[in-house]
C-alpha cells in the first residue's frame, strides 16, 4: 500500500512534475515505495483543474498503478490524506495556501518548488522540507532539478525526492546556498539557451539559409554539441581549441564575439539573474 502525494498548485511545472511521475518507467521492487498511490492535484477553480483531468486523461495508464485525483477548494482535505506535499504555487500565493493547510501539514514531507522560498521560512509549516529549482523542459523529459533538504530530512525522504524529481530529467543535490545560482542556472538558464538558438536562427536566415532548415541546424548543433561535451568528458575550452584552425573561419569568429563581449555578457547575464533571485528571496 503506497502513500498519497498532494500536489498544492498544479499549474505549468506542477503539471510537469506530475506527469513525469505519473509516467515514470515501473519501479523495481527496491523503489517501488517510494512512488505514491495515489497522487491529489489541488488547483484554484474548475478551469483549471480541468486542465489537469484532460492531462492525466491523455496519458494513460500509469506503468506504477498511481491514480490521480483533481479537486479545488479542498487543499486542507488532501494534505490530510497525504504524508508527502508539493508546493506548485506562484511564491505571492505559497503563504496564503500553507496557511490554509497549516494544521495538517506540521510533520509531513513538504517538496517545494516555489522560488525564493527557504527552506528556513518553509519550516515554520513543517520541518522536513526539501526544496527544488527546476526548469520548463522538464514538461518534456528533458528538466534539470536543484534540490536542497532541511537537516531534518530522513535519508529515505531523501531517496524518495532524489528517485520522484529524477523523473523530471535529472536533480542534482547541492547546498541551500547554491540556491539563486541554480535559479539562475537552471531556472532561467533555458531562456538564455533559447535566445542563443534565436540568435543562430537569424543568423542563418541573414545568410541566405530559410528559417525552417536554419533551426533545424541550430538545434542539431546545440544537441550535438552537448553530447559532445557530455560523453568526451573533455573540458569545454579544449573542444572548442580542437575546432579552430589557425588562420580559420572559427577562431575568426570567436574573435568577432569577443570584440562584442558574447562570454562576458552571458556570464554577467547569468550573475543579474542570480542577484534578483537573492533579492526576491530578501523581501518576503
Ligand atoms: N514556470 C517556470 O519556468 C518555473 C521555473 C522554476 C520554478 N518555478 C516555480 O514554480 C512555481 C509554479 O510556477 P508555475 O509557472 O507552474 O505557476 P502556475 O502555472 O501559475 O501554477 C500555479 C498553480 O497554482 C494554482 N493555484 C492558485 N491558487 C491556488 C490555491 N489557493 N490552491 C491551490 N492551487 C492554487 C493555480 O491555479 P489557477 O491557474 O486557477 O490560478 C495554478 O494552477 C512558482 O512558485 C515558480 O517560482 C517556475
Amino acid at each position: 500500500m503506497g502513500y498519497t502525494l498532494t500536489i498544492l498548485g498544479c499549474g505549468v511545472m506542477g503539471q510537469a512534475i506530475l506527469s513525469a511521475i505519473y509516467k515514470a518507467q515501473k519501479a523495481p521492487s527496491e523503489t517501488k515505495e517510494y512512488y505514491p498511490s495515489k497522487i491529489i492535484a489541488c488547483n484554484h477553480d474548475d478551469s483549471s483543474v480541468q486542465q489537469v483531468v484532460d492531462l492525466v486523461k491523455e496519458m494513460g495508464e500509469s506503468p506504477n498503478g498511481i491514480e490521480v485525483e483533481v479537486t479545488h477548494s479542498h487543499n486542507d482535505e488532501a494534505v490530510k490524506q497525504s504524508s508527502v506535499v508539493l508546493l506548485g504555487t506562484k511564491p505571492y500565493l505559497a503563504e496564503k495556501v500553507l496557511d490554509g493547510v497549516s494544521s495538517e501539514i506540521n510533520g509531513k514531507l513538504i517538496i517545494s518548488i516555489v522560488a525564493g522560498w527557504t527552506i528556513e521560512q518553509l519550516q515554520n509549516y513543517s520541518s522536513n522540507v526539501s526544496r527544488i529549482m527546476t526548469n520548463t523542459p522538464a514538461k518534456y523529459g528533458y528538466g534539470c532539478a536543484i534540490v536542497s533538504h532541511s537537516t531534518e530530512c530522513t535519508e529515505t525522504q531523501k531517496f524518495l525526492v532524489k528517485e520522484l524529481i529524477d523523473q523530471v530529467g535529472i536533480c542534482i543535490e547541492l547546498p541551500e546556498r547554491n540556491m539563486d545560482a541554480a535559479t539562475s542556472l537552471v531556472g532561467s538558464g533555458p531562456a538564455f539557451v533559447l535566445l542563443m538558438i534565436e540568435s543562430m536562427t537569424e543568423a542563418g536566415i541573414k545568410m541566405g539559409i530559410p528559417y525552417k532548415e536554419s533551426l533545424q541546424c541550430s538545434l542539431k548543433v546545440m544537441e550535438g554539441t552537448t553530447k559532445m561535451v557530455e560523453l568526451s568528458k573533455q573540458h569545454p575550452s579544449v573542444l572548442k581549441h580542437q575546432v579552430c584552425t589557425p588562420g580559420g573561419t572559427t577562431i575568426a569568429g570567436l574573435c568577432k564575439m569577443e570584440d562584442h563581449g558574447v562570454k562576458s555578457g552571458l556570464i554577467n547575464g547569468f550573475q543579474e539573474a542570480a542577484d534578483v533571485a537573492a533579492k526576491l528571496g530578501q523581501k518576503k
